[in-house]
């Protein structure tokens, strides 16, 4: 089967396993909506990527995106597996340091950021505030003097580049709000070396956006910041530590080719993958044809490249268990609906992008899945299914599932893992629901228990 993952996602004596665990055990013993992640996974993730990058260029770092699940347990793993982390925010900056990231491992992402932030990462000395506009630059300069510290700082770039993702998720457009656009950058570049005292200009930055389909938008950012990166050296002596190129890594979300049949040319989008080391080959390659002397081959050879991929790293390494709570035909249409105990509130992206999660049966797996029914998830709202009430055509009509589903089934939805826990609401009043880890022993650890009702309420007064 597609989604199958050797020593991982796999199917025995007749249902999932996650790493070896019976996910239907894992449903009765702790009941469903239920979050099950992968630690070995999640490591696997980081040195497959970290691997494959280094043997190019061994100066390459990933900047772990928290927001994809910023997990205290995920982003232990992920740091212990070699990766550095990307933080958007205060809240996460206090997460990062909290899973032991050291400072110097972090930088700082975000279109809004308060003095309240700012100044959290400045005392922190993290690696690089990715500045977003020249007024938050300015206001960096200020704040860096009064503390009497020297800010590093990457300047965030919009140049312009198309993808072929979601609208909502491509970021590096100029009808994006994101980033310094192209007539900014000298100004931005002037006004931080000219501040020299309290701002060191270590990098550039540029994400194109997520769940890009082909690495030709990376090519395109690097070879923009490269040429930048040579000419600030060359003209002026400033030695740029790193380049970074955002995150965006494609996760492969459709396990079935009867989704890309269905939904046509945006199913390709759940299927894109390609490999951080051919891009790094073709921009390294790239970069030398622009210049060729000595001091660009050191150059070349001294700069870090940074990615901050959240996805690729945290998507296929968590599952989420649903049990079907109630069912209906209806003779008029011949459908058959399934009502599963999670549907939007956890999986927001399957409203906001339609995003295709794959769904299997983890109690009868090994069955023929064959059977077209309709999904929906337990909210008082028309929206909450897993399908496209539109018509837009991203999501497919129908979910194939063993035939003769009954309530009390278990369900699994794949590759949760991010964009998921970090998203969720308790709209319609539903508590999140637990958390569990399978540590890379092979224990399973609850890291987050269910709500009550009672937190449900915390801090509120009547
Ligand atoms: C600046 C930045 N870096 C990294 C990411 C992570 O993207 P992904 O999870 O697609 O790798 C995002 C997400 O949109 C982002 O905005």
């Amino acid at each position: 089967m597609g989604w199958e993952i050797a020593g991982y996602r796999e199917i025995k004596g007749g249902h999932l396993h996650l790493d070896g665990v019976s996910a239907r055990r894992l449903a009765e013993h702790y009941g469903t909506p239920l979050f099950v992640f992968s630690e070995s996974r999640v490591k696997a993730n980081v040195r497959e990527l970290l691997e494959s990058a280094r043997r190019v260029h061994p100066r390459v770092r990933l900047c772990y995106a928290a927001k994809a699940n910023s997990l205290l347990a995920i982003l232990r793993a992920v740091r212990e597996a070699g990766a550095d982390v990307e933080v958007n925010s205060g809240g996460e900056l206090y997460k990062a340091l909290r899973a032991g990231f050291r400072p110097e491992q972090i930088v700082f992402n975000g279109v809004s950021k308060t003095f309240e932030e700012l100044e959290e990462a400045i005392r922190a000395e993290i690696d690089a505030i990715n500045v977003d506009s020249l007024a938050e630059l300015e206001m960096i300069a200020t704040l860096a003097e009064r503390l009497g510290k020297r800010a590093n700082v990457a300047l965030r770039l919009v140049p312009e580049i198309e993808t072929g993702s979601h609208a909502g998720l491509q970021t590096a457009l100029l009808t994006s709000k994101f980033g310094l656009s192209p007539s900014e950058i000298p100004k931005g570049i002037q006004h931080a070396l000219a501040h020299s005292r309290s701002i060191n200009l270590v990098g550039l930055h540029v994400h194109v956006g997520s769940q890009t389909p082909t690495r030709e938008p990376y090519a395109r950012a690097f070879a923009m910041m490269w040429r930048l990166a040579l000419a600030l050296y060359r003209e002026t002596g400033h030695r740029l530590r790193h380049v970074n190129l955002g995150g965006g890594l494609p996760v492969i979300y459709a396990h079935d080719d009867r989704v890309v049949a269905e939904v046509g040319e945006r199913g390709q989008l759940f299927r894109a993958a390609w490999d951080i080391g051919a891009l790094l080959r073709a921009m390294l390659e790239t970069a030398l044809e622009v210049a060729k002397d000595r001091a660009a081959r050191d150059l070349l050879e001294d700069l870090e490249i940074l990615f901050e991929p959240g996805r690729r790293v945290i998507a296929d390494a968590g599952t989420l268990l649903v049990t079907i709570r109630n069912l209906k035909t209806r003779s008029e249409t011949r459908d058959t609906w399934l009502f599963l105990d999670a549907g939007t509130e956890l999986l927001p992206s399957m409203s906001h992008y339609k995003w295709y999660y794959h769904v299997i049966s983890a109690d009868r797996t090994a069955e023929p899945h064959e059977t077209p029914y309709k999904l929906a998830g337990p909210l008082c709202d028309g929206g909450d299914v897993y399908f496209d009430i539109e018509g837009t055509a991203q999501l497919p009509a129908y979910r194939f599932l063993p035939e003769g589903l009954r309530i009390g089934n278990v369900l699994a939805v794949l590759d949760v893992g991010a964009y998921t826990v970090a998203q969720m609401s308790n709209y319609n009043g539903r508590p999140f629901p637990a958390i569990l880890l399978i540590t890379s022993s092979g224990d399973v650890r609850p890291i987050r228990p269910r709500q009550s009702y009672e937190d449900l309420v915390r801090g509120e007064s009547v």
